[in-house]
């Protein structure tokens, strides 16, 4: 895994755009794996401004990592809400080539064997990946299996709590949501994670120098050929 340490969240945004233009200028019609969180909103801002200057997404197909169960485009918590938002509606991408769960999916494990077989066919050129302060990425919480793809979860409380400030009360945080599993996310060419926060120091020390092990499930990366980490000085902060 590649480390890269930068003073604040505005530089590793930086940097991690950087990384993810070359990607999208080197596969214009290429697949972008995209992720959710307040992490990677930095990046985002800067692929609109860049759009805005001339870079195009009109071929770009993308495929999200997890959506909560029982939410979708109506809710403004919903993670495709998130990407429109956030991303989507301000470049030109087609709307039509986003990919995301649908979280109000009648049947849920259809709806995750329709999103593995999409998996297949949508390689991610490159996954970005936010990381979830006991280590999770996506919705992968602690123990789950490294061979796992898309299914449904249950949120372990340290995650509901965590994701709590961004609804308006606890109680409507969702317990369960689908995501991609770990099998999903490394069969990607290239990941890019980012981490921000003296929140995340511990998860990024175990993640980097601790063992790789289903207990904390980004020490998998450690197995990916093209692992880039981008931390600011504060996650890095348990890092000799
Ligand atoms: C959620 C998402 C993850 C994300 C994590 C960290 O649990 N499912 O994909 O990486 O939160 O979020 P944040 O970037 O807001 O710290």
């Amino acid at each position: 895994m590649k480390v890269i340490v930068v003073k604040d969240y505005e530089q590793m945004s930086d940097k991690a755009f950087e990384i993810m233009k070359q990607v999208v200028v080197a596969n214009p019609n290429g697949v972008l794996g995209l992720a959710t969180g307040t992490t990677p909103i930095g990046l985002y801002k800067r692929m609109i401004e860049d759009c805005k200057q001339g870079t195009s997404y009109k071929n770009i197909k993308t495929v999200n990592l997890d959506e909560y169960k029982g939410l979708d485009v109506t809710s403004d918590q919903s993670y495709v809400y998130f990407m429109r938002d956030n991303l989507f509606n301000h470049i030109d991408i087609d709307l039509n080539n986003t990919n995301i769960e649908n979280g109000k999916a009648e049947n849920a494990e259809e709806e995750c064997a329709r999103y593995n077989a999409l998996l297949e066919v949508l390689q991610q050129d490159i996954q970005l990946l936010g990381l979830g302060s006991n280590g999770h990425i996506a919705f992968n919480e602690p123990g789950t299996p490294f061979g796992s793809v898309t299914h449904v979860v249950d949120l372990q409380e340290s995650t509901i709590k965590d994701n709590a400030r961004l609804f308006n009360d606890i109680s409507e945080v969702p317990r369960q949501a689908f995501t991609m599993g770990l099998k999903n996310i490394m069969n990607a060419k290239k990941i890019l994670i980012l981490a921000s926060g003296a929140n995340k120091a511990k998860a990024v020390y175990g993640m980097i120098h601790g063992e790789v092990t289903e207990s904390l499930p980004a020490s998998v990366l450690q197995l990916h050929p093209d692992c880039t980490l981008i931390i600011d000085e504060a996650a890095a902060s348990l890092l000799k």
